[in-house]
C-alpha cells in the first residue's frame, strides 16, 4: 500500500456506478473540509449479477487506483462490493481505514411495529455469507422477520438515469408489493442506488399499504462512522477551507458528469480510470 498520506490527503469513495453518490452526499455534508475522490466502476456495472470473485477483482483494482492517488481512507459505498470484498480488502491493506456499507437491518428492527421488514438489495448481496451472518444475528437478537427481495435490474435502470420512467416504476412496484402484502411496515434500502428511486418506492407503498411504511437508508450512518474513524486516528483535515471533489470512472465520463449534476447539483472534474477502455454509453 502506498504510504505517506496525512490528514490533508483525500478520502476515496467507491461504488459499482453512481449509487455511491447517495453516500457521498452525506459525507460532503458531514465532512465539508475533506478532499474527496469518487470512483464509479460504471464500465463494469452492475455488480449485482456478477460472481463474488469478479467483484473482489474489481474492488481491488479500484482500491489500488484510489490508494495511488493518496487516499487516507476508503469508503466502499456499495453493499454488493462490501459483502463480496471488504474482508479481502482489509486483509490486503490491514493498515488502511475502511468503511463498508451493509443493509440497515439493525435500525429497521428497531423501527418495525409489525416485526416484519422488507429488504431490497441486489441478488449478490442477499446471497453472500456476510449478509447471511448479519441476517441471522439480527433476526436471532430481535425476533424480527426479514423478507429478502432481490431487485434484479433496478440498479441498472438507475445507472441508465431512468429515475422516473414507467419501466422503473413498474419494477419497483413488482418488488415492493409482495413485501407490503406480507406485512412489512419497514423497508431497507440495501443498495446505494435505491435512495435515488425513493419517490417511486414511496409511491408504490402509498398505493397498497394501509399504514405508513418506514424506509431505512444507511448513508448518514456511514458518514458518521467515517468521521468517527478519522477523528480516532487524528486524520481529519484541519482547515476552514472547503475540500475538493474529483471523480473518476471506468465508464462514460459524460454519464458520470450528468449524474453528479442531476443528482447532487455538483460539477466535479471527471477523469478516466487508466488502463480501462472508455465506454461511451
Ligand atoms: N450500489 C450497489 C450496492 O449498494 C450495487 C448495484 C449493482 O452494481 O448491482 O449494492
Amino acid at each position: 500500500m502506498p504510504s505517506g498520506f496525512s490528514a490533508s490527503s483525500p478520502i476515496g469513495v467507491f461504488d459499482s456506478g453512481i449509487g455511491g453518490l447517495s453516500v457521498l452526499r452525506h459525507i460532503r455534508a458531514r465532512l465539508p473540509h475533506e478532499h474527496l475522490l469518487y470512483a464509479a466502476d460504471s464500465g463494469f456495472a452492475p455488480y449485482g449479477g456478477k460472481t463474488e470473485q469478479a467483484i473482489v477483482a474489481r474492488t481491488l483494482a479500484i482500491a489500488e487506483f484510489l490508494l495511488e492517488r493518496g487516499a487516507k481512507a476508503l469508503v466502499v459505498a456499495c453493499n454488493t462490493a462490501t459483502g463480496a470484498a471488504l474482508g479481502v480488502l482489509r486483509e490486503r491493506y490491514p493498515a488502511l481505514l475502511t468503511v463498508g456499507v451493509e443493509p440497515g437491518l439493525k435500525p429497521a428492527a428497531a423501527l418495525t411495529k409489525t416485526h416484519t421488514v422488507g429488504v431490497l438489495a441486489t441478488e449478490r448481496t442477499l446471497a453472500g455469507a456476510r449478509f447471511a451472518l448479519l441476517h441471522q444475528q439480527v433476526a436471532a437478537a430481535t425476533g424480527v422477520r426479514f423478507l429478502l427481495q432481490p431487485c434484479i435490474g433496478l440498479a441498472d435502470q438507475i445507472e441508465k438515469g431512468e429515475l422516473r420512467s414507467a419501466a422503473t416504476a413498474a419494477l419497483v412496484r413488482r418488488y415492493v408489493a409482495p413485501l407490503i402484502g406480507q406485512g412489512a411496515d419497514t423497508l431497507v434500502l440495501g443498495c446505494t442506488h435505491y435512495p435515488f428511486v425513493q419517490p417511486l418506492i414511496e409511491d408504490a407503498v402509498r398505493r397498497i399499504a394501509a399504514q405508513p411504511v418506514g424506509i431505512v437508508d444507511t448513508g448518514e450512518a456511514i458518514a458518521r462512522q467515517l468521521a468517527r474513524l478519522l477523528a480516532q486516528h487524528g486524520l481529519q483535515r484541519q482547515t476552514a477551507v472547503e475540500g475538493t471533489l474529483t471523480a473518476f470512472t471506468t465508464g462514460s465520463r459524460t454519464s458520470l458528469a450528468t449524474a453528479f449534476s442531476n443528482l447532487l447539483k455538483l460539477r466535479p472534474e471527471v477523469g478516466r480510470i487508466a488502463a480501462e477502455p472508455e465506454v461511451e454509453q
